[in-house]
């Protein structure tokens, strides 16, 4: 597959499988299982639109109770990060005094969790996990260690599985790295 970046065709290539996802994802649903106590509630707050893939296979695999919120947020138009990070959605109220797990695509900069965090921990939950499909250890300008990671990556801009250039090809079970 090849993809038009700023009127540049860029070769593409598979970096995850739809089964090596799929394994990954069942294995971080166990570690979760392990840690948040059986019977307590968990909100899931799925980071959108990035995550919503993600978040829907992963909470088929937990065993407590769950509520799934969600959020929006903004930093990337095309392949480079803002800087500028943008609550497009505010803060649900049902997650005040509850164990929350953040399900977020990929972390790159750190710069939107870093705001997330930061933005959750002045709302009063009672605990506050992180969990990423994808990391780019490289790329990170403010330290950001998630609890639960799918997948460290490189440098490149990658598509598919929830992740998007522009607002397309989050259709794609599988996920893409653009070369
Ligand atoms: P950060 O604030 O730089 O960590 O960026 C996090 C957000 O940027 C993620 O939630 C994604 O929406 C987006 N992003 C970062 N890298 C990529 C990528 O390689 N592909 C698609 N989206 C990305
Ligand atoms: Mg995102």
């Amino acid at each position: 597959m090849q993809i038009e970046i700023n009127g540049e065709l860029r070769k593409t290539k598979i970096l995850l499988n739809e089964s090596a996802i799929q394994e990954r994802v069942q294995k971080i649903a166990q570690e979760i299982n392990q840690h948040y106590p059986p019977h307590e509630t968990l909100v899931v707050l799925v980071v959108l639109n990035g995550a919503f893939v993600f978040a829907a296979d992963l909470v088929r695999h937990l065993q407590m109770p769950t509520e799934i919120e969600s959020i929006r947020i903004r930093s990337y138009v095309g392949v480079q990060s803002t800087g500028c990070i943008e609550l497009l959605s505010p803060l649900p109220h049902s997650i005040v005094n509850k164990n929350v797990l953040i399900v977020e695509d990929i972390i790159d900069t750190g710069r939107s969790m870093d705001f997330l965090l930061k933005a959750l921990n002045a709302h009063g939950v009672k605990s506050v996990r992180v969990c990423t499909l994808l990391n780019k250890p490289h790329e990170h300008l403010i330290p950001i260690q998630a609890h639960y990671t799918g997948f460290e990556i490189g440098k490149n801009f990658v598509i598919g599985y929830g992740l998007d250039l522009d607002g397309k090809y989050r259709n794609l079970p599988h996920i893409v790295e653009i070369i």
